[in-house]
């Protein structure tokens, strides 16, 4: 198959190509602006295996301006992982990138399609969607966004439904929820926590540390995602993706201190606005319809991750 992927410079973008390239039948048209989220320098570092890779083509495009026509073509599935990500830096001007990476990008994405024999659009979008909610939450629930980052998402998935229903473009929506491992963005937490360790600064904590993430490993992410490919019965739903364990932040935090051989130092400072309290994924629908099993433990996910981290600021441990 033919397969485009945007954000495919990103975090998860990067490992998804990876993963879909091992199918030797599989070729990746990816898309990436590098937009200045973070550093152009790890997400060139992102596509280190995929730069040469025979199957792999990566294109500089913007899905907010560009004329996508002539990259649709020939494509069989599409995955839209390209967005504006984050909820913190939604807040105030930045919120003009939020709305045009999520959903000015996703709108004309989705009109390039009309028309085109694509089998597959699959929208990326995220458990922040949700809001506050108590318990595991399911697809069904009505999603109540706290955050314009969550609200723009949002916007995306309704996009999809609307030219799903008038267009009959076959759109399936995956909400992930807090993904980690190799390659991990820097403004995430674990990539935060772990610099500040290694380099012995304060770990700076919103709120009292009891807020609860279910943290969902790279790798299982990724399984789920590529899962999809092959499930017609996901064609106009909505499934969760989320991890092997639910964990606080203080949890997580006492995992580093274990894995690093020291202890952290903590500096707590005001909640952030526009995350909840508590995330907990009901997958009762991938695990059926995909077969979906996050197996990752959360110690092991996190020893990865900071392995990935050493050698991307080149330390060691002493
Ligand atoms: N990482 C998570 O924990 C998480 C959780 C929930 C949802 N998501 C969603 O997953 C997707 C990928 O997230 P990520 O963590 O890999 O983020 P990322 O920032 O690492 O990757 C997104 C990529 O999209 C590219 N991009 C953005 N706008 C573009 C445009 N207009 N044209 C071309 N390229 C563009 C960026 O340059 C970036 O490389 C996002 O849609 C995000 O909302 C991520």
């Amino acid at each position: 198959m033919r397969i485009l992927i945007t954000g495919a410079a990103g975090f998860v973008g990067s490992h998804l190509s990876e993963y879909l390239l091992r199918d030797a039948n599989h070729s990746i048209v990816g898309i990436d602006k590098l937009t200045n989220n973070y550093e152009p320098e790890i997400k060139n570092r992102n596509l280190n295996y995929l730069i040469n890779h025979p199957r792999f083509q990566c294109l500089p495009v913007d899905l907010a301006t560009d004329d996508l026509n002539p990259i649709l073509q020939g494509i069989d599935v599409v995955y839209h992982l390209a967005g504006m990500p984050g909820v913190r830096s939604s807040w105030g001007n930045e919120f003009t990138e939020y709305v045009q990476y999520n959903i000015l990008a996703t709108q004309r994405l989705l009109e390039a399609c009309k028309g085109k024999p694509i089998k597959k659009f699959i929208y990326v979008s995220t458990s922040s969607v949700y809001g506050e909610m108590s318990g595991k939450v399911s697809e069904d629930l009505k999603p109540d966004p706290l955050s314009p980052y969550g609200i723009t998402k949002l916007t995306g998935e309704y996009l999809c439904h609307a030219y799903y229903k008038s267009w009959q473009i076959p759109i399936a929506i995956l909400r992930y929820f807090t993904v980690y491992g190799p390659r991990q963005r820097p403004d995430m937490a674990f990539h935060i926590f772990i610099k500040q360790m290694l380099h012995n600064q304060p770990i700076t904590i919103n709120g009292d540390g009891k807020q609860s993430r279910d943290f969902t490993y790279i790798e299982d992410c990724v399984e789920g995602t590529a899962a999809v490919l092959d499930c017609d019965a996901c064609i106009g739903k909505t499934l969760n993706i989320g991890g092997k364990e639910k964990a606080t932040i203080l949890e997580v935090i006492s995992i580093l201190e274990e894995l690093l051989g020291k202890k952290a130092i903590l500096q707590f400072g005001p909640t952030a606005k526009g995350e909840p309290k508590h995330t907990w994924a009901d997958i009762s629908t991938a695990q059926g319809l995909l077969g979906y099993n996050p197996s990752t433990p959360l110690k092991e996910g996190l020893k990865r991750e900071l392995d990935d981290l050493l050698k991307l600021y080149n330390l060691k441990l002493p």
